[in-house]
C-alpha cells in the first residue's frame, strides 16, 4: 500500500506515519523544515528498511510547492490508496481581536492545502474506484471556545470539505473520513504544565485512523472523534 501524509515530522502526522510504516504501507511524507524532516526520514528508513519513502520539503499553503509534491508522488507511483491530510496550525486568538489576516492565513494551510492536493491525487483514486482519504480536523471543527477564533472557522471549513467529497466519492469505492482529536499532546501543547493523562497520545490518533482500513467495503467511518478521557480542556 502507498499513502501520503503531510505534516508528517512532528506531532499527530509523525505517529501516523510511524504506524503505517510499521505496517509495511509506503510512504510519501512532507512538511517545511527540511532538517526534521530529513532527519525523520533516516530514522523511518532505519527502522523500516522494506517499506519506499519519498518526502519532500513542502508548505501545503504553496501551491508550486505542492505541485512539486505531487509530481515527485506521480513520478514514482503508479497507485495511491491512503491521503491523509494532517497538516494545519493553530493560531490563538479571537475573532474581534486577532490580528488582520490571520483567517487567510489559516485558511491557506488547514483548507486551501488540503482541498488542492486532494484535487491533485484525485486521478489515482478515481482511476482505482478504491482507497482512503482522511481529514484532520478537530473538535474545534465541532463547536466553538474561547481563543478558538479563526482557527475554529477553518477547522468547520475543513469538516465541510470532507462532507462534500464523502458525498461525491461514496458511489466510486472511495473512503473519505473526518478525524476530530481533542487535545492530543504535540508541539502545540509544550510548555503548558498538565499532567500527561490530561491529553491524548498522537498515537492514539494514529491508531483509530488504522481501524477504518480494516472494515469491509461495505463499512466506512465517516466521523472519527477522539477526546482526552478527562474530556475537553
Ligand atoms: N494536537 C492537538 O491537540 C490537535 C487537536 C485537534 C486537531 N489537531 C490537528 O492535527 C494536525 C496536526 O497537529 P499536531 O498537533 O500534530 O501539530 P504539530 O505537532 O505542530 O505538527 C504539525 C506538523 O505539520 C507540519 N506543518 C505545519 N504547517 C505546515 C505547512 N504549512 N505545510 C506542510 N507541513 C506543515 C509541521 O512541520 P513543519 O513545522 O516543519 O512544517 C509538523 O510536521 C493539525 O491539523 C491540527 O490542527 C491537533
Amino acid at each position: 500500500m502507498n499513502a501520503v501524509v503531510t505534516g508528517a515530522s512532528k506531532g499527530i502526522g509523525k505517529a501516523i506515519s510511524e504506524l503505517f510504516a510499521s505496517k509495511g504501507v509506503n510512504l510519501a511524507i512532507c512538511a517545511r523544515n527540511k532538517a526534521d524532516l530529513d532527519q525523520f526520514h533516516q530514522t523511518l528508513s532505519t527502522s523500516y528498511p522494506d517499506i519506499e519513502i519519498l518526502s519532500m520539503a513542502v508548505d501545503v499553503s504553496d501551491r508550486s510547492n505542492l505541485d512539486q509534491f505531487v509530481q515527485m508522488i506521480n513520478s514514482h507511483w503508479t497507485h495511491l490508496d491512503i491521503l491523509v491530510n494532517n497538516a494545519g496550525i493553530y493560531l490563538p486568538g479571537e475573532v474581534h481581536q486577532e490580528a488582520e489576516g490571520t483567517l487567510e492565513t489559516l485558511m491557506e494551510v488547514n483548507v486551501y492545502g488540503p482541498y488542492h492536493l486532494t484535487r491533485a491525487l484525485m486521478p489515482y483514486f478515481l482511476k482505482q474506484q478504491n482507497g482512503y482519504i482522511f481529514n484532520m480536523c478537530s473538535v474545534a471543527s465541532l463547536f466553538a471556545y474561547p481563543n478558538g477564533g479563526s482557527y475554529s472557522i477553518t477547522k468547520f471549513a475543513l469538516n465541510g470539505f470532507t462532507k462534500a467529497l464523502r458525498a461525491e466519492l461514496l458511489d466510486k469505492g472511495i473512503k473519505v473520513s473526518a478525524v476530530f482529536p481533542g487535545a492530543t499532546w504535540s508541539n502545540s501543547w509544550k510548555g503548558v504544565d498538565l499532567p500527561p493523562e490530561r491529553l491524548m497520545e498522537a498515537e492514539d490518533v494514529a491508531k483509530a485512523i488504522w481501524l477504518q482500513l480494516e472494515l469491509s467495503p461495505s463499512a466506512v467511518m465517516e466521523d472519527i472523534i477522539l477526546r482526552p478521557q478527562l474530556g475537553d480542556l
